[in-house]
């Protein structure tokens, strides 16, 4: 029995914010966030539309893909640091907007590596007996930035991914998942009040303390280092060469930080795959964006050997190796 993404669909806000437009609320530039990030523009939710909206449409698209409707789903995984409310579940408000009637549902939270987290509870699941699992990434990260710290405001974007998971027969399907963390880093990226260590308050708003904090510097080494481990040890448990590999399909939140790990593996930036241009870091929604596009655009297809990548708060990273 294996584990087989068999549809994804993904969904992007209409709103564009173009480097332009900050440059006009911060003091950057348009050459220096597209020399230094890659990024030209990122879509941005309207208001009052929140990550389980984005996630629906996203979901019902890869629904579609697949051919299935929400009844058949067993179980709805939500991977979000952006969910519409503390409580309840966010998953479980879009069993409910899709009608998946008897899905189980829940959120995960890893951050920007959520997806591929989420992924490789589905594939165990789907291992173990279950047939159909909703894997979603879906982020409205606009709601916890600072708009006046040009450190980070440049950077993220809004949007939802995601992958029907269902049990097939035969060799294809997710190879392998890894996951990792390292609290000890725990610091590099954070958003340090809203939670029970500093409950919601006048100071916490006053202060920013709900918006999220980077240390940029630090974080880009240490991704470049855990995305290069992560890749290597993938592709030898696999007994696999980098040259084997049809597409790599990374966290897309820096187009150096993605650079230097192909440049490290030996991989040529053509089989990257690269959209941040146009959606910035949408943290766990990134990946399965990115797959989506790879898939209907055909530069996935049957047979295509395929690596996911990510990093990011806890820290976190994990990869995948899925043969389509
Ligand atoms: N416009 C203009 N100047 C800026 C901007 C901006 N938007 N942002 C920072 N600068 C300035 C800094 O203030 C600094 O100025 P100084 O030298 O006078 O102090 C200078 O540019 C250089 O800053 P660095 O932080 O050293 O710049 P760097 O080249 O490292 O790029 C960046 C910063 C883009 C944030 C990069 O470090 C990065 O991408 N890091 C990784 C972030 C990431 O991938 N996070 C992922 C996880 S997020 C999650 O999980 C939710």
């Amino acid at each position: 029995m294996s584990a087989r993404i068999t549809g994804t669909g993904s969904y992007a806000p209409a709103k564009v914010l173009r480097n332009a437009d900050l440059e006009r609320m911060v003091a950057t530039s348009d050459e220096w966030i597209r020399e230094r990030t890659g990024i030209r523009e990122r879509r941005i939710a309207a208001s009052g539309e929140a990550c389980s909206d984005l996630a629906v449409q996203a979901g019902r698209r890869a629904l579609e893909a697949a051919r299935l409707a929400a009844a058949d789903l067993d179980m709805i995984l939500l991977a979000t640091c952006t969910g519409d409310y503390p409580l309840p579940a966010t998953a479980c408000l879009v069993q409910h907007q899709l009608g998946a009637t008897k899905a189980a549902a829940c959120d995960l939270g890893a951050a920007c590596s959520g997806f591929v987290y989420a992924l490789s509870v589905a594939d165990a699941y789907v291992k173990t007996g279950m047939r159909h699992v909703l894997v979603i990434g879906a982020e409205v990260m606009s709601a916890m930035t600072d708009w006046t710290d040009r450190n980070t405001c440049v950077l993220f974007g809004d949007g939802a991914g995601a992958a029907v998971v269902s049990a097939a027969d035969g060799e294809a399907g997710i190879l392998s998942t890894h996951l990792r963390s390292d609290g000890n880093l725990s610091d590099l990226i954070a958003v340090p009040g809203g939670g029970s260590r500093m409950p919601p308050s006048e100071k916490v708003v006053a202060e920013k303390l709900h918006c999220i904090k980077m240390k940029g510097n630090e974080t880009f080494k240490v991704a470049v280092r855990t995305l290069e481990d992560i890749a290597r040890e993938t592709l030898e448990v696999n007994g696999l060469r980098v040259e084997d590999l049809d597409l790599y399909v990374p966290h897309q939140a820096n187009v150096r930080i993605l650079k230097a790990v192909a440049e490290r593996l030996g991989l040529p930036l053509d089989k990257v795959m690269l959209n941040l241009d146009r959606y910035g870091n949408t943290s766990a929604a990134s990946i399965p964006i990115a797959l989506d596009e790879a898939v209907r655009s055909g530069r996935i297809r049957e047979g295509s050997l395929v690596m996911l990548g990510a990093f990011g708060a806890g820290l976190t990273w994990a990869s995948a190796l899925i043969r389509w």
